[in-house]
């Protein structure tokens, strides 16, 4: 998959459809974009004009509550009009294809799609076959990418801990089938984290992971040891081929993230979580509603932080 596909010929973002390759620049200018609109969500009357008369389309193939939501929230914030398509009632049923969709929106002069999809590529292939001016934006798809989502995590962990060059970041759980956990893991490393750690068993991380620039971890008490923040993950069944567990219990009896374990990290570290989370399965209770959980203001920055993509690729026309 072209990641260039995203990028103009003067290193512009045209369309955001992954974190790899992105320009180390370009992640900061969208986090301090993000910061702007932070303020701006803060305010009574919380809206700006930077995208009116402009139509977004939420193309939801996948189900969501926070990516969906929060795109429209954003959209709408940016004055935006906002369409949601709804797939189950859509014309997909009838033998639609996904082209042939976007291009009837396309007709209905779309200027940005906000594509999910369980088929790793999808929002790539659109991307290929819009026409100039129209831009799409990654919203998850397969296992491959949620941009997104890795950006509001890492706006997250700089408004927690400021600086990313000291930290020691954990993922922790089913790697393997998270699109989230690799968006995560190509901005932690543009961003200069000296040390990401994948945590989990065998099965659940991906072969030669390390090539990724992280460290592996089975062993969740030498993983969680010392670190600044830590990300859980959940169970992604439905991405599963087969049993790569002997059980959910078994897997939170192990890898599970309770007060106990998160006490190995460090005094003052963060707990995050992208939703939804499977309480008593990857994350107790204890933890997720705990002192340490950052998980609730991830969700309210990913306005901000959808708002400066959007903000950006539109602004990028003029
Ligand atoms: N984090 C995330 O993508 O959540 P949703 O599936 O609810 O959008």
């Amino acid at each position: 998959m072209s990641a260039n596909l995203q990028l103009d010929s003067q290193g512009r973002l045209v369309h955001l459809l992954t974190t790899e390759g992105l320009p180390r620049s370009l992640i900061l200018h969208i986090l301090d974009t993000a910061a702007q609109f932070v303020s701006v969500n803060e305010r009574e009357v919380k809206k700006v004009p930077l995208l009116r008369g402009k139509s977004i389309f939420n193309v939801f193939f996948e189900n969501s509550t926070r990516t969906r939501t929060t795109f429209e929230i954003a959209a709408k914030r940016l004055s935006a009009d906002v369409i949601n398509l709804n797939i189950g009632s859509s014309s997909t049923a009838k033998g639609e294809t996904l082209l042939d969709t976007v291009w009837n929106l396309q007709a209905m002069d779309a200027d940005m799609f906000v594509v999910r999809h369980a088929e790793a590529g999808a929002p790539h292939l659109i991307a290929r076959h819009v026409k100039p001016g129209v831009h799409v934006v990654n919203a998850g798809d397969g296992r491959h990418a949620h941009p997104t989502q890795g950006l509001l995590d890492m706006y997250t962990i700089r408004h927690y801990k400021q600086d990313f060059s000291r930290l020691v970041v954990a993922i922790v759980g089913d790697v393997l089938h998270s699109r989230v956990a690799r968006s995560q893991i190509h901005a932690l490393t543009t961003l200069g984290v000296p040390e990401v750690r994948v945590v989990g068993p065998k099965t659940l991380l991906p072969k030669d992971v390390e090539r990724l620039g992280v460290r592996v971890f089975h062993d969740v008490a030498a993983g969680l040891r010392d670190c600044d923040v830590v990300i859980t993950l959940r169970l992604q069944n439905e991405r599963m081929s087969g049993p790569l567990l002997p059980s959910a219990g078994e897997f939170n009896k192990t890898y599970g993230l309770t007060p106990e374990k998160l006490a190995l990290a460090k005094p003052d570290a963060i707990v995050m979580h992208p939703g939804p989370i499977n309480r008593g399965v990857e994350i107790d209770s204890g933890v997720a509603d705990g002192t340490h959980s950052v998980i609730m203001p991830q969700v309210t920055f990913g306005i901000a932080v959808r708002m400066a993509v959007m903000a950006i690729l539109a602004g990028n026309d003029r």
